[in-house]
């Protein structure tokens, strides 16, 4: 399936003069219609594209102007909600922290960018996936501070080496790259995948939080922690540069070594 451009037809829409400087870049886009799901297939687009671009402006230039029914997910634009993971290039990336200069060819030949939705999530249309099955895992480490006794009055007080001790895994944006790199997700969905571990590590280690005993019991399960092969595709993944599997690696041994450490 390839899509001209819009310059002519029923749905016409003007398209904005090319700015100077820009190339055309083919953006080669993974479509799913579930109201046709017969047509699934790959549409291509000539985008013009400047080298400050990131993917996320070409492919809101390809629904505003080639082909309003293109759907994706997209919010902050600046790499903090999460929204737009996506298969770029076969490596699971926020399209708004890809920037074009960097996926431009050299040597001044088209340049191709095959886009598809995350693997491993059940695909709704488009690029849109099912993030239910990611957050449960999610909800099932409770994430959220665990604690006893009356609520102080006021905050509560921590030391700057008991911050620093969970710090890499405050910065997850649950976009779920992690987990739907995972080849033991991919296997079977069962198991919690790495973010769900990577936010379990960050009330784990809190040394205001009561729950780490609850968290590292669900975590010992079946569908638990010990799947995890130690493959490192999660932390490549992340755009957050969270060591995900040092994360990981650090409950593992919580759950071997030093489990009293940590329960308090
Ligand atoms: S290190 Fe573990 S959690 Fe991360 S991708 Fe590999 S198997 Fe999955
Ligand atoms: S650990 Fe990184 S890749 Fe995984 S959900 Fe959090 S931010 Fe995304
Ligand atoms: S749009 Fe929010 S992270 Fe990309």
């Amino acid at each position: 399936m390839s899509v001209p451009m819009n310059n002519e037809g029923p749905g016409f829409v003007a398209l904005p003069p090319v700015p100077e400087g820009a190339v055309m870049v083919t953006l080669k886009i993974r479509r799913f219609n579930p109201e046709d799901p017969g047509k699934a297939g790959w549409a291509s687009f000539e985008v013009p594209c400047l080298p400050t671009d990131r993917l996320l402006n070409l492919l809101t230039y390809v629904k505003g102007y080639l082909d309003g029914t293109l759907t994706f997910r997209r919010s902050c634009a600046h790499g903090v909600c999460g929204s737009d993971a996506m298969v770029i290039n076969g490596v699971n990336r926020l399209a708004c922290k890809v920037l074009m200069r960097d996926m431009l060819n050299k040597d001044g030949k088209n340049t191709t960018v095959t886009i598809a939705p995350l693997k491993g999530l059940p695909v709704e249309k488009d690029l849109v996936v099912d993030m239910e099955p990611f957050f449960s895992a999610y909800r099932q480490i409770k994430p959220f501070l665990m604690t006893s006794g009356q609520e102080p009055t006021r905050e509560r007080i921590q030391s700057q080496a008991d911050r620093a001790r969970y710090d890499d895994t405050t910065k997850c944006i649950l976009c779920a790259c992690c987990t739907e790199s995972c080849p033991v997700y991919w296997a079977d969905g069962s198991y919690f995948g790495p973010a769900a571990i990577v936010n379990a590590h960050r009330f784990i280690f809190d040394s205001r939080d009561e729950g780490a005993g609850e968290r590292m019991d669900i975590l010992n399960g079946i569908d638990g922690i010990w799947r995890c092969r130690t493959t490192f595709n999660c932390t490549d993944a992340c755009p957050r540069g969270i060591k995900v599997t040092q994360a990981i690696t650090e409950v593992k041994r919580a759950l071997l070594f030093n489990r009293k450490a940590v329960v308090r």
